[in-house]
Order: C-alpha cells, then sequence, then structure tokens
C-alpha cells in the first residue's frame, strides 16, 4: 500500500498577517509569505503536505479547527493574541483530536505577565517559543516526529 504524505494544517490567529511590519524587534523581519515558502520547502523535503490559515477572527478559526478534525494528520497553530483568553479555540482544539503544537515566534514567559497564560498549553503535545519565523520550520519537524511516533506505536513498535 502506498503511504500518503502527512497533512499538516498551520493556523495563525490575529495580527500575524501584518508579521514583517508589526514590532519587528520583538517578531523579527519575516512576513508570513516568508515563513510559508520556508514551511513549503521544508515540507516538500519532508514528504508532507501542508496547509495554511490565517484569521484575526476568534470564530473563523474555531470553524477551520472544527473541519481540520479527519481532514489533517496534524496542527501547528500560533493562537497569537488568542492564546491569553480564547476558551473557545482551546475547546476547538481538544473538539479536533489530533496532536498538535503550538507556537509562538517570540517567548511569551518573558514578556508583559498577561502573557505568561496560555489556554491552550495543556491540551498540546508540545510549545515551540522564541525562535523566531524558524521556529515554524521547527515545528514541521515536530508535528512530524509525533506523527512518526504514534504511527510506530500503533503498529505495536
Ligand atoms: C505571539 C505572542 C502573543 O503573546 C502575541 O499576542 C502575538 C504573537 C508570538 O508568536 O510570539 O500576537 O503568539
Amino acid at each position: 500500500m502506498k503511504k500518503s504524505s502527512p497533512r499538516i494544517l498551520f493556523v495563525d490567529g490575529p495580527n500575524l498577517n501584518v508579521l514583517g511590519k508589526r514590532e519587528p524587534s520583538v517578531y523579527g523581519g519575516q512576513t508570513l509569505e516568508d515563513i510559508r515558502k520556508d514551511v513549503s520547502d521544508a515540507a516538500r523535503r519532508e514528504g508532507a503536505a501542508v496547509e495554511f490559515f490565517q484569521s484575526n477572527h476568534e470564530g473563523e478559526i474555531v470553524d477551520r479547527l472544527q473541519r481540520a478534525r479527519g481532514e489533517v494528520d496534524g496542527i501547528v497553530i500560533n493562537p497569537a493574541g488568542y492564546t491569553h483568553t480564547s476558551v473557545a479555540i482551546r475547546d476547538a482544539l481538544v473538539y479536533c483530536a489530533l496532536p498538535a503544537v503550538e507556537l509562538h515566534l517570540s517567548n511569551p514567559s518573558m514578556r508583559e505577565p498577561f502573557r505568561k497564560v496560555s489556554l491552550v498549553e495543556d491540551v498540546v503535545a508540545g510549545r515551540i517559543c522564541g525562535i523566531g519565523g524558524y521556529g515554524y520550520v521547527l515545528a514541521l519537524q515536530a508535528i512530524l516526529h509525533l506523527l512518526r511516533e504514534k504511527g510506530r506505536d500503533r503498529a505495536g513498535r
């Protein structure tokens, strides 16, 4: 049987559409398009299929996560400002029942106190923070690793 490519959905929350122009000293100079190109190149090398979604609207992110259930194999999510406030995005991630990696360009733990709280950190497999745009490529590698481990577990190792 031909092994199909793992499908990974990247979800980006509010204000990440203006990366590059937005506080470059915190988030770096890369645009979201630049980052997506690097992720797509890495995905091609890894034999993975990637899809990207960005929205400034909480409900649209919830809708996209709901559709992801059964449609993709894993999720990389940067909920951006909603990381610290959104029970709805957390609940949608739980509903997905998919391996997920939480990602931040900056390291929220080193910033204002309100950023130290993540409402999704305990419903994801792991977190990558503070590595800038390259964190997205690392997150792709991380989620593919988790999926490979899961496959091995299923096969009984
Ligand atoms: C962010 C960190 C959040 O605190 C912030 O609201 C963002 C971006 C990051 O990628 O570092 O919008 O998620």
